[in-house]
């Protein structure tokens, strides 16, 4: 036990498996930058104490610099005993600058505060870099839907088609989505970003460290106000799997809808071949993987969030072990989410277009609404129109038409005699689209109008 950093009170040997089992070194490691950072910001604190002098402070920067390139070329030698990236990283500083000057560096400090600290530096630069990924991912779909804004396609409710709507409005209503992740991302970052530094163990430091310069130092925007809550808050490991969760949620949606139009059956798009795979057996194949996993893995990020909130429940304060199990959900979530904005960027940019399957999949019934606006625009009220449109259709088929725009026009006045010549103008899709031009409409001039918006919020 002498080669453990807590080892003074014990004499037994500890069991090995649970030594492995305690360590949590094999994927906190990814942690070892804002460790190092938050030791030098915090020598730098106690400098100021007085606790080192500016001599053991420049030897603690020169050594942690060392390790730092260490582990940048992978050559940073774990030992027995490196319970995690916290103990590791002190373990090789004596090493580096002797004992002497590099015990003093967690005078004052906890693994409690450490540890918390070291998370949300990491969590913090994680989803900052998501955030850019994520402005690409949108402003990807906004250009496409730009430069595709006349194509028409059906839109869907029940996975029935309901009302021509442009492809550009499709677009457009996942780009509302992400944008609303975009955004809500951002305000997760206002919460991420507090400092626990300074808290010590839970009681709080006991040489009045200056919280507020650690804060400063780490690029926090504030300081958590209560030493206990500081060490035990996990609330921002929460909020980011929610988030991520959330936003797979939309991923897996977005995904689903571009599987179904992928089919020969529908034949709207077709997805690159960097993006698909083939099958072993049957030659003809190109399965849609790429969206397929999109969509299965919003899976396991939705484990992540319910294992990690079973994992915290009831915990007592203040920091218990339980809590080093907010690692491997929220280092995996972290790792999904890029990859899956990154392959989502890479099907919407080289996705294939098929214009003619889209608008051929346009049928007159879907104008069927048209039509009863049309009498409403006569002076019907909508609940009578609602009927005689049904009529129309339900006439059409009995007369076996391909639609109802096929019955004559004393067909339709045998229908209602306020039906005047002016109703073949109905049936045009391209009018359908237009006329709703009401704001966050399917209309050119409104879906340009919110592409326009979204890409306002992106900076
Ligand atoms: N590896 C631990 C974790 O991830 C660090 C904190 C350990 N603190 C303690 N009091 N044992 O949570």
């Amino acid at each position: 036990a002498e080669n453990r950093l807590w080892g003074g009170r014990f004499t037994g040997a500890s069991d090995p498996l649970m030594d492995l089992y305690n360590a949590s070194l094999p994927y906190d490691k990814k942690m070892y930058e804002a460790d190092l950072t938050g030791t030098k910001v915090y020598t730098e604190g106690l400098n100021k104490l007085g606790l080192i002098t500016s001599e053991e402070l420049k030897a603690i920067h020169q050594g942690l610099e060392e390790i730092k390139k260490e582990w940048e070329s992978d050559t940073f030698v774990e030992k027995q005993g490196d319970e995690d990236i916290h103990t590791a990283n002190e373990r090789r500083l004596g090493e580096i600058i002797g004992k002497h000057i590099a015990g003093k560096v967690h005078t004052g400090r906890s693994r409690n505060d450490q540890v918390a600290t070291d998370m949300r530096i990491y969590v913090r630069e994680n989803l900052t870099q998501l955030l850019k990924f994520l402005a690409t991912f949108i402003e990807t779909i906004l250009k496409r839907a730009e430069s595709e804004i006349d194509v028409l396609m059906p839109g869907y409710t029940h996975l029935q088609r309901a009302q021509p709507i442009r492809w550009s409005h499709w677009l457009s209503s996942y780009a509302t989505y992400f944008t609303e992740d975009y955004n809500r991302l951002k305000q997760v970052l206002e919460r991420v970003n507090k400092s626990p530094l300074g808290a010590g163990a839970l009681a709080g430091h006991p040489y009045g460290i200056d919280r507020e310069f650690l804060a400063q130092g780490l690029g926090f925007d504030s300081v958590i106000g209560n030493s206990l809550t500081a060490v035990s808050d996990r609330d921002f490991v929460v909020e980011t799997l929610f988030w991520s969760t959330l936003f797979m949620n939309h991923i897996s949606r977005f995904s689903e809808d571009l599987i179904i139009y992928s089919t020969a059956e529908f034949g709207f798009v077709k997805l690159s071949d960097a993006y698909s795979t083939g099958s072993s057996l049957m030659p003809q194949k190109k399965n849609p993987d790429s969206l397929e996993l999109l969509r299965g893995k919003s899976g396991r990020v939705y484990g992540s969030l319910s294992g990690f909130l079973m994992s915290i429940k009831s915990i007592p304060s203040t920091y218990n072990k339980d809590m080093q199990e907010d690692k491997e959900p929220l280092f995996d979530a972290l790792t999904t989410v890029e990859h899956s904005i990154l392959i989502a960027t890479g099907v919407i940019s080289t996705l294939n277009i098929d214009k003619e399957r889209m608008e051929g999949a346009l049928t007159m019934d879907m104008l069927a609404t048209d039509l009863a606006d049309y009498l409403v625009r006569k002076g019907v009220p909508f609940r009578e129109t609602h009927h005689i449109s049904g009529d129309c259709v339900r006439t059409a088929e009995e007369l076996k038409l391909s639609g109802i725009d096929k019955l004559t026009l004393e067909q339709f006045q045998k229908i209602d005699s306020r039906f005047g010549t002016d109703v073949k103008d109905v049936f045009n899709f391209e009018t359908s689209v237009e006329r709703r031009d009401a704001t966050g409409g399917t209309a050119k001039s409104a879906v340009l109008k919110q592409l326009a918006n979204l890409k306002s919020q992106l900076n």
